[in-house]
This record gives structure tokens, sequence and C-alpha cells, in this order.
């Protein structure tokens, strides 16, 4: 090696700067992390259900960084169907809880030993994230293996137990991440886009178990039964994938509208047929005189499951998806429905932490080609109106109701 050109004192410089980096601990150059940890305040607030549909914002103090911990300065979190049933009958037992699991922030401390998110994408201090599960007893699935483990069963934050750190909900100032979280670098989607990941990673799973049924292709013929967010979402991933034909079935008009701007071909109002049989010829004939080749089913109405299967050609595919809690039984004909139309069924809960990498890809390819995917988010709070914000999606109002920081 020639080193008649090296300077030496730059090596020096950059050795000795590359050193107080290590010891200031994280990825990021040690001006960002002092001058984000200088504007850290000592307190969070954070919005914890104490008791059935009431919210108060409490104060807490900002527990010490640790080697494996990231502090996140929460930019806005979306309101789940799940938050509703907590809201409203507290299933879990949880209050009171700091809730809120779609959210998303900017990391403004982290420890030494944090360096690469779960996507194995380099992390650093003004970095956006977002969280999925929490594997505390089996964080190398978190590093090493995105396919294997289904969230069913796994923690998630904005649905833990609160403990003496308080900070584990997305409906607040700062929440603290912790050993063995999923942990996404998401800094180059739009705030609105890092809020909607949770529900998109929901269809991004759906869609995935419907391909394989080898059954949905490109020149498929689709319908998607349920136009809240979660059907609105399954039209704009299907659109996204090149799918023309999608008839989107609802009853309400202002629905069926958005369904058409997020991709939908055409529309059918259950409400303006008489009886199965009718709706099944309506849906007929926004498919062009055929029936469906694949359908989801994006209601938790058991008569909506019923009704479903009508609308199926012989041979053709169904992703039942609508039912994430019980919602009752439903009756179907084993004969007409099922055995004698050999339709494969697939069922679809949650997503894997691949569904969430996928995701990502997603929201980009949607804006791409121009679906107003944040038009989902049809009401914004601010965090000490966050009681209203939860009024207003019982009262179904809107689509997407999000808490959104300052
Ligand atoms: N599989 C999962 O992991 C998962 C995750 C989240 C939500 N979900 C489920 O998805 C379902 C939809 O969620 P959402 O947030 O969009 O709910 P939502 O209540 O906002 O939307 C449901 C839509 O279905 C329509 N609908 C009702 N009955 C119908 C019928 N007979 N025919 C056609 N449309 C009908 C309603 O008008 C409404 O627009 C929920 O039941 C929820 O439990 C499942
Ligand atoms: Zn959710």
């Amino acid at each position: 090696m020639d080193l008649s050109n090296v300077n030496v004192e730059e090596i020096v410089r950059q050795v000795i700067l590359n050193m107080e980096n290590k010891g200031q601990g994280g990825s990021a150059p040690a001006s960002a992390q002092s001058k984000a940890g200088a504007s850290i305040p000592k307190t969070a607030r954070v919005a914890m259900l104490t008791s059935l549909e009431h919210f108060d914002i409490k104060e807490f103090p900002i527990p010490e960084v640790g080697d494996d911990d990231i502090l996140v300065k929460v930019e806005g979190c979306g309101i789940c169907g799940t938050d509703a049933h907590e809201f409203k009958r507290d299933p879990f037992g949880l209050i009171p809880v700091a809730l809120g699991h779609e959210g998303t922030g900017e990391i403004v401390k982290m420890g030494k030993n944090v360096k690469k998110d779960s996507a194995g994408k380099d992390l650093k201090v003004g970095d956006k994230v977002v969280t999925c599960m929490i594997f505390k007893d089996n964080p190398d699935i978190t590093m090493f293996d995105l396919n294997k483990q289904n969230v069913g069963g796994a923690d998630v934050y904005g649905l833990l137990p609160d403990d003496d750190i308080h900070l584990n909900g997305w409906f607040s100032d700062y929440i603290f991440i912790r050993k063995g979280s999923t942990v996404f670098n998401v800094s180059d989607l739009d705030l609105y886009s890092r809020i909607l990941i949770e529900p998109c990673a929901v269809l991004i799973h759906a869609v995935e178990r419907a391909k394989s049924t080898g059954i949905l292709r490109f020149n498929s013929r689709v319908v998607v039964q349920g136009c809240g967010p979660i059907g609105l979402i399954c039209i704009a991933i299907l659109r996204t994938m090149g799918i023309q034909n999608i008839i989107a079935v609802d009853g309400e008009a202002k629905r069926l509208d958005f369904a058409k701007q997020l991709g939908a071909s055409g529309t059918v109002n259950f409400k303006e047929y008489k009886g199965i049989e009718a709706l099944a010829g309506g849906v007929k004939d926004a498919l062009g005189g055929h029936l469906a080749d694949f359908a989801f089913q994006c209601t938790g109405s058991p008569v909506a499951h019923s009704n479903i299967y009508k609308f199926i050609r012989n041979g053709g595919g169904l992703c039942e998806l609508g039912f994430f809690i019980n919602g009752g039984d439903a009756t179907i004909n084993p004969h007409f429905d099922i055995c004698s139309k050999e339709i494969t069924t697939v069922g679809s809960w949650v997503y894997t932490l691949r569904d969430y990498a996928t995701t990502f890809d997603f929201l980009k390819s949607a804006k791409q080609i121009g679906l107003p995917i944040e038009k989902l988010i049809t009401h914004t709070f601010p965090l000490d109106q966050i009681n209203e914000g939860h009024k207003t999606n019982l009262a179904m109002q809107g689509l997407k109701i999000a808490i959104i920081n300052q």
C-alpha cells in the first residue's frame, strides 16, 4: 500500500470520532444523539384508559434508555376496532391501559446495542419507525425469520398490561420500546401511510392466503364484500397487484363511492336487492355476466358469510377474514355452496412479520398508481381530545380515525 498520500491526521480524527460514537452508544452521529437527547423532556403524557369509555391524560417520568431500548417520540396512531372493544367493554381486562397499536414516530434516543431494524435495515436517531409484535422469549425470530411466526399470542404495544414504565402504548407523547420488540425503519413513508401499516398488513396477509389457493390471478374477477377500512384496503391491494375486475359490495353509498376511488371497477349496493338470488344476479351483472373467480368476505356479518358463496363460480375461491372476533354462527348449504361447486376456502387472521415488510412496498406502489390511500383517515384528533376521537369512532362517522400529535 502506498502511504504517501494518506492524511494521518484525518485517520486519527476519524478513529477518535468513531470511538466517541461507540461511547455514545448508537449508529447515529454523536451530534444527532446529543441534540435529540437535549430536547427530550423529563416526563411524557400518556392517554390511559382508566374506566370504560374514559381516557385520562397522565404524566409519567421518561425512564432511562438502556443498552437495548429505543425511545420514540410519537407522531400519530390510528384507532382500531380492537381499541373500540377495549374502550367500550375491556374484554381483555386490561384497564388501566395505555392503548394504541397503529402508531408511528421518530427515534429520539437508543441504546448502544440497537443497530438494525427487524428487517436488517440500519436504525439511527431521527428515523421514523413502527413496531409489530414483541417476542420477549425468542428475540431471534424478529431478526432472522420474518416468515415463521404469526402474531397470534405475541405481545403488542398498545395492548400490554400497565407496568412501572407506563409508556406502553402509542396514544402518548413518547413510547418506550424494549429488547425483543419488532421495529421497522419506515422513514421513506409519509405519516398517514405509516399510520395505515397495521390494518394494511391484515389485507396483505389475506391476499397472500388467497394466492395460496392458486385461483387468484391477474385476470380474475373478484368480489370484495364489505367496504369498511378492511374491505377498502383489500380493494386497493388487489388493484395495486394489477387486478382489473373488482366488484365492491356494501350497503353504504358513500363507502361504495370510495371503493371506486381505491380501484373497484364496479359496485353493488345490497340494499337495492330483495333476496339472495336477486343480489347474486346483481353481482353477476356487475361482472359482465359472470360469477366471481374469487371473493373476499370483509364484514363481521354471518348473513354476509352465507351470501358470499352465491357470488362465486364453480371451482372458485373464498377468503374469509371478516370475523376477527366471534360474530356467531352462519348457515350454509354444504351441497350447493361448497361440495358441488368445489369451492376452495381459506381463512385469514392477522399477519406475519413478512407481511409487515410487504406492506411497506404496497403503500409505496399504491401511491405510485395514484390510489388516494391516505383518504382512509377521515378524522384526526390531538391527544388531549382522545375521548372525542374514540366516541367519533364508535359513532361510525368516518373510516379510520387517528390521533395526531402536535
Ligand atoms: N382477519 C383479521 O385479522 C381481521 C383484522 C381486523 C379486522 N377484521 C374484521 O374485518 C371486519 C371488517 O372490518 P372493518 O374495520 O372494515 O369494519 P366496518 O364495520 O367498518 O365495515 C364493515 C362493512 O361491511 C358492510 N356490511 C355489513 N353487512 C353487509 C352485508 N350483508 N353485505 C355487504 N356489506 C355489509 C357495512 O356496511 C360496513 O361498511 C370486521 O368484522 C373485523 O372483525 C379482521
Ligand atoms: Zn389494529
